[in-house]
Formats: C-alpha cells, sequence, structure tokens
C-alpha cells in the first residue's frame, strides 16, 4: 500500500467550467481534501493559469490530461507538466510500452527540470464509463477486468507510479500487480446512489474501493453537486478511513 496522509488519499475532481469556481471549490472542501485533480474541462478553459493558482493555494495537484501520443510527443508534455510540480499525471496506457518508458524517462532525467522530482506518473486503464460491449467496440479482447489487469501490467514493467482504474477491478489490479504500484479509482458512487450514476458504469462506493485496495479515490459530481461539498467531502474522508481499517 502506498503510504499517504489520508486527506490526499480523496482527490476531488474540479470539473468546473472556469478559474472561480474552481478556487471556490478548493476553498470550501480544503478541510476534508487534499488532492485537487485538474482534468481536460478546467484545463482547456483556463491553461497552465490554474496550475499557477493552485500552487499559491498549497494543495496538491493531480493533473489528469490522459497524455496519449507518440513517445517523443508525451515525453515533452510530461516533463511541461513536471515544471509546474503536480503531484499526479495521467497518460493512457494503451499508448504502449514505449509511450510509457518515454513517459517514465522524462522524470528520470528530473534533475534538469525544477520540482520534477514531486511528479508522479498514473496510467489510464480503461475508462469507467465503458462497459464490456464498448470495450469490444473499440477492439480491446477480453472483458474490462482482462483488459485492465493487462494495461496495469504494461504501467507497472514501465516502472510508473501507479494506474488508474474502476474499484470493480481494484482487488484484481492489486493481486495481478503487488503492493507498490498506486491504484487510483474514479467511478465512487454511493451504494444508495442507485441508478444514478450519471455517465459512469463501474462503479462502487469509496469504502468499497478502498478496502479493495484503491490507494486514492477520485470524486466529482457527488460532492460538486451535494448541497454542502465540505460536509460530502467530510463523508467520502470518514468511508476512506473505515475502508482502510477493513482491509484484511
Ligand atoms: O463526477 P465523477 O465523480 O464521475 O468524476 C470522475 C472524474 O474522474 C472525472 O474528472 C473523470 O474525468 C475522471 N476519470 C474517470 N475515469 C477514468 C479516469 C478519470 O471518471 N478512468
Amino acid at each position: 500500500m502506498v503510504d499517504l496522509p489520508l486527506a490526499k488519499r480523496l482527490a476531488l475532481a474540479l470539473d468546473t467550467p472556469d478559474l472561480d469556481s474552481a478556487l471556490d471549490l478548493v476553498r470550501r472542501t480544503r478541510g476534508a481534501v487534499g488532492t485537487f485533480k485538474v482534468g481536460l474541462e478546467l484545463y482547456t478553459a483556463v491553461g497552465p493559469a490554474i496550475l499557477t493558482a493552485l500552487a499559491k493555494e498549497d494543495v496538491d495537484v493531480f493533473l489528469d490530461l490522459k497524455l496519449h501520443d507518440i513517445p517523443n510527443t508525451v515525453m515533452g508534455a510530461v516533463q511541461a507538466a513536471a515544471r509546474h510540480e503536480v503531484a499526479l499525471l495521467t497518460v493512457h496506457a494503451s499508448g504502449g510500452p514505449a509511450m510509457l518508458k518515454a513517459a517514465q524517462s522524462a522524470l528520470a532525467g528530473k534533475t534538469m527540470i525544477p520540482g520534477a522530482s514531486s511528479t508522479r506518473l498514473l496510467a489510464v486503464t480503461a475508462l469507467t464509463h465503458l462497459t464490456g460491449n464498448e470495450l469490444a467496440a473499440v477492439g480491446f479482447s477480453g472483458g474490462p477486468d482482462e483488459v485492465v489487469v493487462r494495461l496495469a501490467r504494461l504501467a507497472r514493467d514501465a516502472g510508473l507510479f501507479g494506474v488508474v482504474c474502476s474499484p470493480e477491478e481494484a482487488a484484481l489490479v492489486r493481486q495481478a500487480c503487488g503492493s507498490e504500484l498506486a491504484i487510483v479509482c474514479p467511478g465512487i458512487r454511493s451504494k444508495d446512489a442507485g441508478p444514478a450514476r450519471d455517465d459512469q458504469a463501474r462503479t462502487a462506493s469509496a469504502f468499497e474501493a478502498v478496502k479493495d485496495g484503491a490507494d486514492i479515490v477520485v470524486v466529482g459530481r457527488p460532492i460538486r453537486s451535494a448541497p454542502d461539498p465540505a460536509d460530502a467531502a467530510a463523508r467520502l474522508l470518514d468511508e476512506i478511513a473505515q475502508g482502510l481499517q477493513a482491509r484484511a
């Protein structure tokens, strides 16, 4: 298991359209949330200014750009992100072994990059909205379990810090890849959310995800859409603590 302070195990997805609403959310939830995720919507809207603003808030930044390109291009993008001292950065595992190794090697040359030592790479396995049928439609052989484990092994073998998978595969990935690989799970929905899973298909509660091996859970709408986001975040942090205790 990766050693992390409790609050850093909860990553809030700042999927907001502008800087002010993102910073408002950070200030309202920072008592419980230790990691803030900047994804495609916010980064496309605001650009690197969001990273500068979050650095001033002194919080851990998870830059979720899901890089997927030829090795040389990804290497350059990883170096550029590392200069912003982001704690976590995502690439797509399906970019393949050469791309993953190039991404990781960009951090190995970190003496040339101020701040790079703090950046760790995560490989996205199969996105949590994809069902077995959809994975087959894009050409992956095998069901989600098989696809995710295969991609997680690629990431581990390339020396990455961790992987992103749905909570449904957390236990399998832990079993297949060992205790050193960090497991990060989006697709978090409470048991009583019923059909309210938004566009997520492979989901579980924060408690279940952590009990099954997740080191960090990523939560967006269940916090952002709650009447009191700070309270929702605090409850999720409790669930994470209980999940850690429930691990065998
Ligand atoms: O609102 P919700 O909790 O569904 O947000 C989940 C977040 O995790 C989103 O920012 C989404 O981009 C991200 N994510 C995901 N599935 C992955 C990787 C990242 O949902 N496999």
